[in-house]
């Protein structure tokens, strides 16, 4: 029962691939890179995941029973170049989605797990699992565009496809890369090597966030859990916190007592605004007991205790 990660050396990724490793053994988990290779101690392949032929060749050579299909272009990124987000987004799910198709008549079932986003969702509080989905950005059309899709395929075909909304997901073992939620990564940097940061983002701007670990886990119970559980089949709300750039400043002022916030909001204020405040998660909570374990004040510090060597080495 081997599994495919895509996007491996992404914000996910990175932190998905050693958690499955650990899980399900080193031999069955392979890693597809876009061009660089992190430090990797197990079986991983060099290749661009939007090509069709490449990931069919590598889902027969391993005998890929689960893909993660985590490549993607973040919102930020994808609103200053909407091709390249469009192609990457769309093209790449469609690929996997038809090979699971393929593989479908010929008797044998590919899981697929494909992360959605709240760049789907509208600026509410507590926004509903079903709500109008009006996305202003590349990227959030792309992830409703995909919701829609892996929903048709699961209805038509029977491809047992899962989904999370992730919220803004904090970590430390990638740099922040293109994503407006990315001020809570970027806000460590400052503090550690300036005692200082600029937020693109105004004070007041709530957001759902969720520390990675969390995202982990959340994403590996979704995909063990039995099928009967999953009644949603588009794509899961899921979250955590929900806090401002101010909140965040003054939990790491308080370990960091020199720390400074300032503010100079750019275009990303106008992405942040349109999307969610803060999350209702209760169909995942209820459907297959999600429970958040990170709160503000846990992510903080373990995000400053992994950093801060990290930082100085
Ligand atoms: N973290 C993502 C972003 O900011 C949201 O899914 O683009």
């Amino acid at each position: 029962m081997k599994i495919l990660v895509t996007g491996a050396a992404g914000q996910i990724g990175s932190e998905l691939v050693p958690a499955l490793r650990e899980k399900y053994g080193k031999e069955n988990v392979i890693a597809l890179y876009h061009k660089n290779v992190p430090e990797d101690s197990g079986i991983h392949e060099i290749g661009d995941a939007g090509d069709k032929k490449l990931l069919e060749s590598l889902i027969s050579k391993y005998d890929i029973a689960t893909v993660y299909h985590l490549v993607g272009i973040l919102s930020a990124k994808g609103e200053q170049d909407p091709d390249l987000a469009y192609n990457v987004n769309m093209g790449s799910l469609k690929n996997i989605l038809d090979i699971a198709k393929d593989k479908k008549q010929t008797g044998k079932e590919l899981r697929v797990f494909w992360p959605s986003s709240i760049a789907a969702l509208p600026p509410l509080y507590n926004t509903p699992q079903r709500t109008v989905l009006e996305p202003s950005t590349m990227y959030g059309v792309t992830k409703v565009a995909g919701e829609l899709l892996v929903n048709y395929y699961f209805k038509k075909y029977g491809i047992d496809i899962r989904s999370l909304r992730y919220p803004g997901l904090i970590s430390w073992k990638t740099p922040p890369g293109g994503g407006t939620t990315d001020y809570a990564i970027a806000i460590f940097y400052g503090a550690l090597k300036e005692k200082k940061y600029t937020s693109f983002l105004k004070a007041g701007t709530y957001l759902p966030m969720m520390y990675m670990d969390d995202g982990v886990r959340a994403t590996i119970e979704l995909m063990e859990a039995d099928p009967s559980k999953i009644s949603i089949r588009t794509s899961y709300n899921l979250t955590a916190v929900s806090f401002e750039p101010g909140e965040i400043a003054a939990e790491i002022k308080k370990r960091i007592p020199e720390f400074e916030i300032s503010y100079k909001p750019d275009f990303r204020q106008q992405i942040a605004d349109s999307w969610p405040k803060s999350i209702d998660d209760s169909a995942a909570r209820k459907d297959w007991n999600w429970k958040h374990n990170y709160g503000l004040n846990e992510m903080v510090s373990d995000m400053l205790k992994h950093l801060e060597p990290m930082l100085k080495s």
